[in-house]
């Protein structure tokens, strides 16, 4: 039931040309895009939001993995969806009431994400999101959100070993420093939804890279 899952992280993709990127990613072999939002108040940097997310929907085909690291993403789920995010991934950090925002992404039909920075724990209030099926997946972070090609945390580890004993099946995400180099300890710790932005776009051959993760992940 568990499925490997590849999501080239398009923030490190040429910005000026990012259709063509993401078709490119996808016919590479990327299984999800993963695209972060960044609101230069949540995190210190800007991307980009729901509109352009809406013009590259009408271009580019396959799943749409939005990660949302912004101040109050209680105020964008429906802009996301009708934008054609196929998944909404808020940082716990962000809201008061995640069930309430849980509820609110499950309603539009998009799949709902949790991403906890390398700082915040795995609480009770977590793992009772999850035991009430709230939750597809949980977003370990392996960097402090914000910037790519940053230096992955091994420590992180820990959270998704721990998540993983717990849950055989659920997705769990890890996004940040991950290369081939380091495949083989977040597949072992667990993880199956794989984020890389600098570790494929910056590789010299982008479709071997997935295809090595995705191998090394399937194991
Ligand atoms: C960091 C973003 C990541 C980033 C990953 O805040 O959430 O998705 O693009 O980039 P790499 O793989 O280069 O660390
Ligand atoms: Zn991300």
């Amino acid at each position: 039931k568990l499925q490997a899952i590849i999501a080239p992280s398009i923030l490190s993709a040429d910005l000026s040309n990012l259709a063509d990127e993401c078709q490119k990613l996808n016919e590479q072999g990327a299984d999800w895009l993963h695209i972060d939002v960044m609101d230069g108040h949540f995190v210190p940097n800007f991307t980009f939001g729901q509109t352009v997310i809406k013009c590259l929907r009408n271009k580019v085909k396959g799943f749409f993995d939005c990660h949302l690291m912004i101040s109050e993403p209680q105020k964008w789920v429906k802009k996301f969806h009708n934008a054609g995010a196929d998944q909404y991934t808020f940082h716990y950090e962000a809201v008061e009431n995640q069930e309430q925002l849980c509820k609110e992404i499950k309603e539009t039909g998009m799949r709902v994400g949790i991403a906890i920075k390398p700082t915040t724990q795995i609480e009770d209030n977590l793992l009772n999101l999850i035991n009430s099926n709230l939750v597809d997946m949980i977003l370990i972070m392996t960097v402090e959100p914000g910037f790519g090609g940053q230096k992955f945390m091994y420590d992180m580890m820990q959270k998704v070993q721990l998540l993983r004993s717990k849950y055989p099946t659920l997705d769990i995400q890890v996004d940040g420093g991950i290369v081939c180099e380091n495949i083989d300890i977040v597949a072992q710790a667990g993880a199956n939804v794989i984020v890389s932005g600098t570790g494929i776009i910056n590789h010299a051959d982008p479709k071997k890279a997935m295809a090595f993760m995705k191998e090394r992940v399937q194991h």
